[in-house]
């Protein structure tokens, strides 16, 4: 008999090495190679009797084009994150913590569609038929015509969902859950994943059935991660939220029927996922404006303004080393801006500590938050309160330069519309248009600090006299 040889295959990013070893050299991960058997991976059947290539036609970039039919969910955020719906044939990859509300989601999507008439299957490998009737039934979704299965070999899925009509969305809960007879490896290893993940794709195409597999991630990436899937998906969607509150944010990582980026916001209610059609009086609820250090950034969210609160708070460090701590942003803009205000603005906080936070759970990615940032940091650090109907948002530039950024007019119109009456914004080129609201043309740091300072030295001066 042929000797068994076998590979180390790490988890997480699938590298291959021949032996074991502690650490991956690929992805630097710790504890997360596996031994899988050599002949087990995908298309090692095929391998076996090959075969001599069959002749296709090359086609040429013009040509009749139809855009991609959608399955519209009507669940307005989440269509937003799909483009516009569900395209037949593609495959999803929603991705999110364990207990973010993946599965409620998806039933409740699943719901809508049944009840208007498609055929909607939802596969469940984690939990049984019970459980989900169970969470169908305090959702009050249990009269929709979803077919329902806990199972989790993919042939016996594909083979199921091939009688009667083809569905227009079939749910994978979880892609970890799930294994193919095509691949030797223990269900849960990479090998697995990409194997069933590879057969359902395939499925999806034959069928035109859209598919969405739901892919866990975990912060340790213990389990074998659904990223060694990512590329071979239509779309990657990632369901988010921070701990304590109800929000949720549904993301657009990749999408190729639609733009990445774009964002839908839900709230966790007792009866499921609710729809946030307005999610900058969301992000701007609770606020108080009679604090100091605190700024309305007017940012964007794919092609959606969004407006957030920008919290700062500098204090002297009673330590040898300053504490920078953020939430929301990237620290090392943070840095970035902290210099900047030093160099350019004459301000000094190398004593102090600094602490940013974006309100509401958003994480910001823009460098438009910048201005914002500045402005709540410096308002901290002189006690000036910001004018509570002002928003803020621009770029800057290391000499301290504001720079200008995208989309402007939906920032103004977004706040006008949230009943803001002024934006610090830096200067557009296309002066002498009608604006949503007055702009205070900001074209470098110095002006905003020295105003923010003024602001600050005479509200300290209307104390000094009161009292
Ligand atoms: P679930 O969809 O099971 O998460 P995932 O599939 O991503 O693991 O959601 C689980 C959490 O959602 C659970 O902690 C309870 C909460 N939840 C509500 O708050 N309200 C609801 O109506 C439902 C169904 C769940
Ligand atoms: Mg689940």
């Amino acid at each position: 008999m042929a000797k068994v040889r076998s590979n180390f295959v790490c988890q997480n990013c699938g590298a291959i090495s021949q032996r074991w070893l502690g650490k991956c050299e690929a992805c630097n991960g710790w504890n997360c190679i596996v031994e899988e058997q050599v002949g087990s991976g995908i298309g090692a059947q095929a391998a076996r009797g090959a075969r001599k290539g069959r002749v296709f036609p090359l086609e040429g970039l013009t040509g009749e084009t139809k855009s991609p039919p959608r399955i519209v969910s009507g669940m307005g955020e989440l269509d937003r994150v799909t483009g516009g719906g569900f395209v037949p044939g593609s495959v999803i990859l929603l991705g999110g913590e364990p207990g973010i509300g993946k599965s409620t989601l998806l039933i409740q999507a699943c719901a809508i569609l049944a009840r208007k008439g498609h055929r909607v299957a939802y596969i469940s490998g984690e939990e049984a038929v019970a459980q989900v009737r169970l969470r169908a039934e305090r959702l009050g979704l249990a009269d929709a015509p979803v077919e329902l299965a806990a199972e989790t070999s993919v042939e016996d899925i594909v083979a199921t969902l091939q009688q009667g009509r083809p569905p227009a969305l079939v749910i994978i809960d979880s892609i970890q859950t799930m294994w193919t007879e095509a691949v030797e490896s223990t269900p849960g290893t990479v090998t697995q994943v990409r194997g069933a993940a590879q057969a359902l794709i395939r499925y999806a195409k034959t069928s035109g059935a859209a598919v969405i597999l739901v892919g866990h991630v975990t912060k340790d990436g213990q389990i074998a991660g659904p990223r060694v899937v990512e590329h071979m998906v239509d779309a990657v969607v990632s369901f988010e939220g921070d701990g304590g509150r109800h929000f949720r944010i549904l993301r657009s990582v990749k999408n190729r029927f639609g733009a990445t980026d774009e964002i839908g916001v839900f709230e966790m209610t007792g009866q499921g996922l609710s729809e946030v059609t307005n999610p900058s009086a969301l992000f701007l609820s609770g606020r108080d404006a009679s604090a100091p250090g605190a700024a309305v950034f007017a940012g964007m969210e794919g092609t959606r303004p969004v407006l957030v609160e920008v919290q700062a708070l500098v204090a002297p460090t009673a330590l040898g080393t300053p504490r920078r701590a953020v939430v929301g942003w990237d620290p090392a803009r943070l840095s970035m801006v902290i210099a900047v205000l030093e160099a350019h603005g004459g301000l000094k906080l190398g004593q102090h500590d600094i602490y940013l936070n974006v309100a509401g759970g958003l994480r910001v990615g823009e460098p438009a938050a910048d201005l914002a940032a500045a402005a709540a940091l410096v308002s901290s650090l002189t006690g000036a309160i910001l004018p509570a109907d002002t928003v803020y948002f621009g770029e800057m530039a290391l000499s301290g330069s504001v720079r200008p950024v995208v989309h402007a007019g939906l920032r103004l119109k977004e706040a006008a519309k949230l009943g803001f009456r002024a934006a610090v914004a830096p200067p557009t080129q296309k002066e002498g248009e009608p604006q949503a609201l007055a702009t205070q043309s900001c074209g470098h740091i110095s002006a905003l600090v020295a105003e923010i300072a003024a602001a600050g030295a005479q509200l300290r001066r209307a104390a000094g006299r009161g009292g």
